[in-house]
C-alpha cells in the first residue's frame, strides 16, 4: 500500500468552495491517475453527499488484529470520510487531540491500495486543533482556496503562514467564486472588487473558477472544463 502524494485542500474560511474544488479536482485527476479523497472536515463532512453515497458505509475488515476500512469506490475514486464514521451531532463535541487522532486513524486505517494522489478535504480554521490535524496528516502539499472577499483573503493569509510554519509547501491558490458568467450573454461579472491575490497572499494563483450553476449541485452529467487548466498547472508542480 502506498500513497505517492497527499494534497491538503485547505482554507481558513468555510464556504469558499473547498469541498467542491476537492471533488472536481479529484474527478479531473482520476482520468489519468489512481485517486482517493479523505474527507477530514469533521465539523461538516460533505464528500459523501457530493458523490451521492451518504447511505453507504465503508466495510470494516480485521487484519492482524487491526480494524481496516475498505473505502467507498465512486467514479473510480476511493473515498473515506469522517462523515461515515461519526454521527454529525456528536462531531461538534470533539476537540483537539481527539479530533486529530480520529482523522489520523481514518487516514492510516483505510485500505487505500496504491494511490497516486490522496486529496484531503481539510476542516476550516487555523487554530491549535487545526495545526495538529495538518501536522498529523503529513500532506506533501497544500492547495489554498479563497475568493476575493476581503475576509476570505485575510484568513487565507493565516492559512499560508500556518503551512509555512509546518514547512508544508503551498502549491498555490485557487480563486473561487470571485466572478460569475451571465447565462444569456456570457458576460463576466466581478462579484468583488478585483485584487492581486498573488501579491496579497504571497503565492501563485493556479486558476479562477467562476460562481457557476453547474458547480452548485455536483452534477456529473454536466461537463464543464473549468478544472482542466488548473489540473494542467498542478501537474507541472507535482
Ligand atoms: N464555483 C462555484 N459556483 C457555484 N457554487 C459554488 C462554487 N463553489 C462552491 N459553491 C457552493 O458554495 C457552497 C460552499 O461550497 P463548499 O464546497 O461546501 O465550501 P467549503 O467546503 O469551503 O465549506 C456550496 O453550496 C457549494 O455548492
Ligand atoms: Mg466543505
Amino acid at each position: 500500500m502506498s500513497i505517492k502524494q497527499i494534497i491538503a485542500i485547505a482554507s481558513a474560511k468555510g464556504g469558499v468552495g473547498k469541498s467542491t474544488i476537492c471533488a472536481n479536482l479529484a474527478m479531473q485527476f482520476s482520468r489519468n491517475y489512481k485517486v482517493g479523497i479523505l474527507d477530514a472536515d469533521i465539523y461538516g463532512p460533505n464528500q459523501q453527499i457530493i458523490f451521492d453515497v451518504a447511505n453507504q458505509k465503508p466495510k470494516v475488515k480485521t487484519i492482524g488484529g487491526k480494524k481496516i476500512f475498505i473505502p467507498i469506490e465512486v467514479n473510480n475514486i476511493l473515498l473515506n470520510s469522517m462523515g461515515f464514521v461519526i454521527e454529525s451531532d456528536k462531531a461538534a463535541m470533539w476537540r483537539g487531540p481527539m479530533l486529530s487522532g480520529a482523522i489520523k486513524q481514518l487516514k492510516n486505517l483505510t485500505q487505500w491500495g496504491n494511490l497516486d494522489y490522496l486529496f484531503v478535504d481539510m476542516p476550516p480554521g487555523t487554530g491549535d486543533a487545526y495545526l495538529t490535524v495538518a501536522a498529523d496528516i503529513k500532506p506533501d502539499y497544500a492547495l489554498l482556496i479563497t475568493s476575493m472577499s476581503k475576509l476570505a483573503v485575510h484568513d487565507t493569509k493565516k492559512s499560508k503562514a500556518m503551512f509555512d510554519r509546518l514547512k508544508i509547501p503551498v502549491l498555490g491558490l485557487i480563486d473561487n467564486m470571485s466572478y460569475s458568467i451571465c447565462t444569456n450573454t456570457n458576460e463576466l461579472k466581478n462579484d468583488f472588487v478585483p485584487m492581486n491575490l498573488e501579491q496579497e497572499i504571497g503565492c501563485s494563483v493556479l486558476g479562477s473558477i467562476p460562481r457557476h450553476h453547474d458547480l452548485i449541485d455536483f452534477n456529473l452529467s454536466k461537463k464543464n472544463n473549468f478544472f482542466e487548466p488548473i489540473y494542467n498547472e498542478l501537474i507541472k508542480l507535482l
